[in-house]
């Protein structure tokens, strides 16, 4: 059976004090074998949260939220995937907000994605819109809708809508469609069961770790 995926997204948030509270109480909890659990740290953080899940052996990925398009060089204050590969399994990569803060294309979360595969990372490639995902690489890649009105507003999308659009994907290319959006642990349970998601990405729901201790249990 395919794990469920439930994605924990930090984005700008945690010092390492704070990351480091959050992993202790976490690694208290009994994880369900059935469940993926993978948290995105800021990079500042890869390093500590690898090392921490390492060291007591957690059964939690770790991912990073951005990469460079380039491979390793003289791009000043960018990351490769080459680099990012000590450290994590998963790269998020074109999240909305990129898309709308860091003016990211298209075409550039194709290149992205094709040196986070070229380098054995699996892509959690997001989008709002199927259009987003045409110019993407066939290949395996896991995709996150994150419907705008729906991140960090409270008003989750509709859960029909959700899943029509896993659906369409799933016939088109057969990727694995994760949903995030406003995601807590009391709605959880409306859009894990749905025929084609497979996972969630939490994000403001994820940075509090009793919250993300009640999304954990609520999907188990
Ligand atoms: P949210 O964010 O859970 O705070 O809506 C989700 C995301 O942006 O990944």
């Amino acid at each position: 059976m395919e794990k469920t995926i439930i994605a924990a997204n930090w984005k700008s948030n945690k010092t390492k004090n704070e990351a480091k509270n959050w992993l202790e109480k976490i690694s208290l909890k009994d994880f369900s074998s059935s469940l993926e659990i993978i948290v995105f740290p800021p990079f500042t953080l890869l390093d500590f949260v690898s090392d921490f899940v390492k060291s007591n052996k957690l059964p939690i990925s770790v991912g990073a939220q951005n990469v460079s398009p380039f491979e390793m060089g003289p791009y000043t204050g960018e990351i490769s995937a080459s680099q990012l590969r000590e450290f994590v399994s998963y790269v998020l990569i074109g999240h909305s907000e990129r898309r709308s803060h860091f003016g990211e294309t298209n075409s550039l979360v194709r290149q992205k994605t094709e040196r986070v595969i070229s380098e054995g990372l699996t892509p959690i490639v997001c989008a709002y819109e199927l259009s987003q995902l045409e110019d993407v690489v066939k290949s395996e890649i896991v995709v996150a809708y994150e419907p705008l009105e729906a991140i960090g507003s409270g008003r989750p999308e509709n859960p029909a809508v959700v899943n029509d659009f896993g659906k369409r994907l799933r016939e088109k290319f057969n990727w694995p469609v994760l949903y995030g959006g406003s995601i807590s642990p009391d709605n959880i349970k409306s859009y894990l069961n749905l025929e084609n998601i497979s996972g969630l990405l939490v994000g403001g729901q994820s940075l509090d770790e009793n919250s993300f201790m009640r999304i954990i249990e609520n999907a188990s």
